[in-house]
This record gives C-alpha cells, sequence and structure tokens, in this order.
C-alpha cells in the first residue's frame, strides 16, 4: 500500500454501485504504472437525492475526477461548471474533471463504442442496426453517426426509437422488424434483454445472424452474452460489452492523470473479475 497524504482521489459513484469493476481496473492501471502512490480509485453509493450535496464534497475534499454511472449521469450536469461539447450531443456526462476546482464534465462512453468497432471495421457507410433507444443507445447512437454509418434504431417502443432517429440521423422501426438485419453490417444491442440475471434471453434469434455480420453486445454481465454465444456459433466477429467498459475506462484514466492507461493489464483483470462471477 503506497498511498500517502499526498495521493489524488478519484471515485465513481452510482446507485447501486457495488457491482462496479471501476475500481479494480483503475487502481491495476495506476500500480501497473508505479502511480499507485499518486493516485488511488474507489467508489460509493451515492443516491440521486444526494448529488447535489457530493459535488460540494468533491469541491472540498479536492477530488481530482469522477466516473458518474446510473442514476447520476444527466442529473450531474447542473452542477459542473463546464461541460464539453460531446457530452451535451449525448445529453449525458460519464466522467468529471476536477482541475483546480472547475469541474468539467465529459463523456468518454462514445470512445467505448468507436475505439473496439473502429478496430475492427471502419463505420463509414456501413449498415448499423442498434437495438434499443435508452440512454446507453444514445452514446451508441452519437458515435456511428458521427463515423458515417447508415443508423437504423429498433425499439419495442417505437416512438423512442424515432427521437433517437430524429435527433442523430436515422431510421426508426419497432423491434418486431429486426428480421431486417440480415441485410445489416453490424448489429449493436443497447437493450437489457439477456442482462444478468436473464441471461437465458436475446434480441435476435441466432438465425438471423450470418458470419458477415460484426455484433457488439454493450452488456458485459454475463461477459459472454447469449447473443454474443449464437453469433459467434453463427461465425459472426463479436465484440464483448467488457470492451466499451474498458475503453471508456481508458479515456478517463487519461483524463484523470495525464498516462495513457495500460490496456492490457486494465482488460485482464476485467475479465478476471467477470468470469470469477460467473463461476
Ligand atoms: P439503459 O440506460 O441501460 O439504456 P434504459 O434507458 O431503461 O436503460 O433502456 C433500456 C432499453 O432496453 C430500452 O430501449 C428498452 O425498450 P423500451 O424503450 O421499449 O422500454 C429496452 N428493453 C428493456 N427490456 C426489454 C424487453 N423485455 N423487450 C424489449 N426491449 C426491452
Amino acid at each position: 500500500m503506497r498511498i500517502n497524504a499526498k495521493t489524488k482521489i478519484c471515485m465513481a459513484i452510482g446507485d447501486p454501485i457495488e457491482h462496479s469493476l471501476s475500481p479494480q481496473m483503475h487502481n491495476a492501471g495506476y500500480e501497473k504504472l508505479g502511480i499507485d502512490s499518486e493516485y488511488v480509485y474507489v467508489a460509493c453509493k451515492v443516491g440521486v437525492e444526494n448529488i447535489a450535496d457530493f459535488i460540494k464534497g468533491v469541491r472540498a475534499m479536492q477530488i481530482r475526477g469522477v466516473s458518474c454511472t446510473i442514476p447520476h449521469k444527466m442529473e450531474v450536469m447542473k452542477y459542473l461548471d463546464e461541460i464539453d461539447e460531446v457530452a451535451k450531443k449525448i445529453g449525458a456526462v460519464n466522467t468529471i474533471v476536477n482541475d483546480d476546482g472547475v469541474l468539467k464534465g465529459c463523456n468518454t462512453d462514445l470512445l467505448g463504442v468507436d475505439i473496439p468497432l473502429e478496430k475492427m471495421a471502419s463505420l463509414k457507410n456501413k449498415k448499423v442496426a442498434l437495438l434499443g433507444a435508452g440512454g446507453a443507445a444514445r452514446a451508441v447512437a452519437y458515435t456511428v453517426t458521427q463515423r458515417g454509418a447508415r443508423l437504423v434504431v429498433y425499439n419495442r417502443t417505437i416512438e423512442k426509437a424515432e427521437e433517437l432517429a430524429k435527433e442523430f440521423g436515422g431510421e426508426a422501426r419497432s423491434l418486431e422488424a429486426v428480421k431486417e438485419v440480415k441485410d445489416m453490417d453490424i448489429i449493436i444491442n443497447a437493450t437489457s434483454i439477456g442482462l444478468d440475471p436473464n441471461e437465458n434471453q436475446t434480441p435476435l434469434a441466432k438465425e438471423l445472424i450470418t458470419n458477415k455480420h460484426i455484433v457488439f453486445d454493450i452488456i458485459y454481465v454475463p461477459y459472454e452474452t447469449r447473443l454474443l454465444k449464437e453469433a459467434k456459433q453463427q461465425g459472426a466477429r463479436i465484440i464483448h460489452g467488457m470492451e466499451m467498459l474498458l475503453h471508456q475506462g481508458i479515456a478517463q484514466f487519461k483524463l484523470f492523470t495525464g498516462y495513457d492507461g495500460p490496456e492490457e493489464t486494465m482488460r485482464n483483470v476485467l475479465i478476471e473479475h467477470l468470469e470469477q462471477k460467473e463461476n
């Protein structure tokens, strides 16, 4: 333990927060780079009713950086001094950086979507089927349209798909029309279908997936969802939700410390903990 009186505090807040793997991911990175006396990362359960007091605490204690998760990503915005353009457009802040008392809100979720996808294929002119139109789907819709993909949003509640498609540019369909995905290049699940403990569920019949598809499920518990398992069986290329968690975290690591997060170390820690959860 190398924590001392000069160590800067970074933290995750949410409600619930107990399941968060961000402390393990960030602290493993600090250790790997030998900066674990300079930074420590913890997590705190903060209810929405306490968010204003929490922000006062960030200022008072000079907390260096905060990762925000459910239900704070929108609510927290009104207490910050600056919000960057990307976070404004997505309408959510997942990262707060405290620069000498000035609290800046940013959104690194888009990098969590962008980096794993662009590693596999350029998004330009690709046909992307986005399943879901909730909070998580917004960062996906923003990223893929920014990269020049053609977006079709499928959602149970068609009105929400229409709103999202109108805002970011794209088409909207009901989830029942999802048979059309046969003609798409990339399928991204941003619904909660298949999330632990409903891991027997899948948003898409296996037969609709082919070996031409890239399938990205942003759910990371379980580590490999039924959708991803079946996509693999169909010969599709797959991206685990853990990659989104990892890359949004690496971007936060850079914002908090100025250092590039050690990707392999941080990925291994996540996989180790996610696999433990399954056993
Ligand atoms: P998140 O912040 O994780 O995106 P959310 O905003 O509640 O959470 O969105 C959940 C998404 O999963 C929505 O698109 C939701 O569809 P509706 O807009 O119709 O509610 C989708 N979803 C959740 N459970 C579903 C189910 N059983 N069948 C179909 N869609 C479902």
